[in-house]
Parts: structure tokens; sequence; C-alpha cells
């Protein structure tokens, strides 16, 4: 079996391994939920401290011009683009996940006007379908389809405007066949819409060679902008003329500056713009992309990949009859950076194991779920890690986090 020492060998090879030094991460803690809210890097912290004090402090309104404040969404967004297969003009960093779902699909409905059905699956991240619901409710026709993965292909039908699923599982880290499922879209007539939420700086994405035509993702994730980071929008430039939003805020005009009354859409990525681009928080996730600067996806997927076979390969090894139940997929290449089990005292599980300084999180019911972030977990931490799980159900620490729970809630 593994041990220990293998995993320091590991880190002492790995290419990645000095990655880690520009992450700020506090002393004594394992970190595995970078899939929910990435470490802070220095960059970010430096390049917020900036933001705040020089641009904002010294630079005062001038620094929409001078410090190119109003330049900053599209400069966040090739950035981005280069990490998932776009070209930098055609992804733009704009306001919240679910609201770029909203503005997207709205868009996709309107390219194709003759039909009205949005195809989706259920049981994914609450918040695209929640959107979806929201946006079925004010418009009258449109029909949202809700089917289990296996029937996708039967749903997408000549009433489907568009196909919207999340390339990375959020609770298994199941991927989908993105170039697959775009051309099944494409197809049946189609748009296809693809949440990168789980993906983006996780594993090699590739909008472009997928021919998908409109996708969203978060920044706070495994792109490290902080909490509430500015998420990002895709429009394939093939498609960005005819695309419309339906939030046509003054930073999506042709000429915000002009102060006309009537709207006219900017050209390219930026009429997915609404309204005054967020600085600071658009800076951090500037300086965080920097510690994506001089590495490949490709580099980034291997790290990913070894990572999640040396915890699985650990769990099987030490965690056996224990309870814990694989919900991700074994084989690395149908899933994404993050590793999910079930057991049915998993969130007092989760809670031992943060009061031991590993940070993991739940996901009701039952799933305890482990991100690796390529950047910053070393071999070393998933071993420790496994090791605090084993002392945690030896000596059943997790008794009394549900003795706590259930005291908090009588
Ligand atoms: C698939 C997916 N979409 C969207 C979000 C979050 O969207 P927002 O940043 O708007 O809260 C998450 C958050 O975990 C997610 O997993």
């Amino acid at each position: 079996m593994t041990t220990r020492e293998d995993c320091a060998a590991l880190d002492a090879r790995d290419p990645l391994a000095g990655r880690r030094a520009l992450f700020d991460l506090p002393a004594g803690v394992i970190y595995l939920d970078g899939n929910s809210l990435g470490a802070l890097p220095h960059a970010a912290k430096a390049r917020l401290r900036e933001a705040a004090e020089q641009e904002w402090g010294q630079g005062l309104i001038r620094s929409w011009n001078s410090a190119d404040w109003i330049n900053l969404p599209a400069r966040v967004g090739a950035k981005i683009a280069a990490l998932i297969g776009a070209e930098a003009d055609e992804v733009t960093a704009a306001d919240s996940t679910s609201i770029n779902v909203f503005k997207l699909v709205a868009g996709a409905l309107a390219m194709r006007p003759e039909r009205r059905v949005i195809v989706t699956e259920p049981g994914n991240f609450p918040t695209d379908l929640y959107m979806l619901q929201g946006l079925a409710a004010f418009l009258p026709g449109v029909e949202l389809r809700v089917v289990e993965p296996g029937a996708i292909l039967a749903a997408l039908d000549e009433s489907v405007a568009a196909l919207l699923l999340t390339q990375t599982h959020y609770r298994s880290g199941r991927l989908h066949d993105m170039a697959g499922l775009t051309a099944k879209a494409h197809a049946a007539g189609a748009l296809a819409i693809w949440d990168l939420s789980h993906s983006a700086g996780a594993i090699e994405v590739d909008l472009n060679g997928a021919k998908a035509d409109l996708a969203v993702g978060c920044g706070y994730k495994y792109l490290n902008g902080g909490p509430g980071a500015p998420a990002f929008a895709f429009i394939a430039r093939r498609h960005q003329a005819a695309f419309r939003s339906p939030l046509t805020g003054w930073m999506g005009h042709a000429a915000p500056f002009e102060f006309s009354d009537a709207f006219a859409p900017a050209n390219g990525i930026k009429r997915a713009l609404c309204g005054t681009p967020p600085v600071l928080g658009l800076s951090a996730l500037e300086g965080a992309l920097t510690a994506f600067d001089g590495v490949t996806m490709a580099e980034v997927r291997a790290k990913s990949v070894a990572l999640g076979e040396l915890f699985i390969a650990l769990m099987d090894a030490r965690c056996a009859g224990l309870g814990f139940s694989l919900v991700s997929p074994r084989n690395p290449a149908e899933r994404g950076s993050q590793l999910s089990w079930t057991h049915p005292e998993g969130y007092a599980i989760v809670q031992a194991l943060i009061a031991r300084g590993v940070i993991p999180d739940y996901r009701a019911p039952q799933v305890l779920r482990f991100g690796l972030t390529p950047l910053y977990v070393r071999f070393l931490d998933i071993w420790d890690a496994v090791e605090h799980l084993v002392q945690v159900m030896q000596r059943e620490e997790w008794r009394e986090e549900r003795f706590k729970q259930v005291a908090a809630v009588t």
C-alpha cells in the first residue's frame, strides 16, 4: 500500500508543487473545499489592496480610465477564456452565475423563437433549475423538460430551443460528454449551454472544440476569485451578433457614455454586460487568475487525476467496511476534480474532520465531498486526510458531533 513517504516523494516530483506557495493557506489546515470556495492567492490580496488603496483611494473617478476599470470585465474574461478553450473575445466576467444563466437562456430562446422548450436534468445545482423556473414563469409558453441523463437524447426534438447542463456535477463530480451532447443538441436544431462552475480551472475544457454555443461559470471555486467573485459568460463568436440579453443595462449598450434614451446593444461579448462592473471583486479575480500563468490545463488535469486515484486507493485500502460508498465515477475520465462518498453519518463525520483541521464539505443527504485543487493540494494532504478520517472512525469522534447537532436542534 502507498505510504506517507511515497506521497512525499510524489510531491517532490510534482511539476505543480511550487504553485502552492502562491496561496495564503492557514497553517495546520488541509483544505479540500476549493470546489466551493477557492483559497486566497497572494496575488489576489495584493491586487485587491492596489485596487482599493491606489486606484480607488488615490485615483478616484479617474481610475475608470487611468486604471482601465472600464475594460476589467473583458480583461478578466480573456484570462478565463484561455482556461476553457475559448477565444479572448468570447468571454466576459459578469454578474453571478445565476444571473448569467438567466441572461443566456433567455438569449437562446430569442435565437430560437419558434421553439419554446428548455431541456435540463434534475438534481443539478439548484440555482440553474430555479433560474429556469423563474424564466419559464415570466415567459408565456416556455416549457422546462427536466429529464434524467439517460433520457436527454430522446428529449431533444424540434420543439427544443436549448439544452442546459452542468458539465461537472456538483455533488458526484460526474462529467457530461460536452462535445457529444452539444452535437446531439445541434442535430436537433437546439443550442447547447454549459454551466462550467465545477470545471473552469479544474479540468481541460474545450468549448470551441466541442462547438458549444453558450456557457457560464463561477469565479470563486477553482478560479479562486474570492467569496462572491464575479462569474463569467461565454458566447461563441458566431452567435454574438444575434445574441440579445434580456437585462439591457447601460454597460451592455453600444455607447454607454452617450446617455441616449434607446438601448442599442454593444458589439461582441460586451452586450452580455448589464450594470457597472464590480471593480474590487474583478480586481481580486484578476490577481487570482495569475496563479494559472505558465501552467497548462493538461498539467492541472494530470495532477487532479493523480490526486483522485490516490484518494480512492487509500479509501479502498483503509476505510473499507466503514460504511463509505463512492458516488463519484471510479473512472477518472468520467469525473471532474472532486470525490464524493456517502455515509449515513456524513454530516457528523465532516464536522469531526473540520474539528481536526481537515476541511471538506457536506451536501445533504449523506454526501461527504472532497475538492481536489491541483494548484495547492499536495499528495501528502490526501494521505493525512485519510489518516484523520480513519482516526475519526476508529475513535468514533463523529458521535460527539452528532450529539452536538441533536443538542443544537432540541
Ligand atoms: C453548477 C453551479 N451553478 C451555479 C452555482 C452558483 O451560482 P451563484 O454564484 O450565482 O450563486 C453553483 C455553486 O455551487 C454551482 O455548483
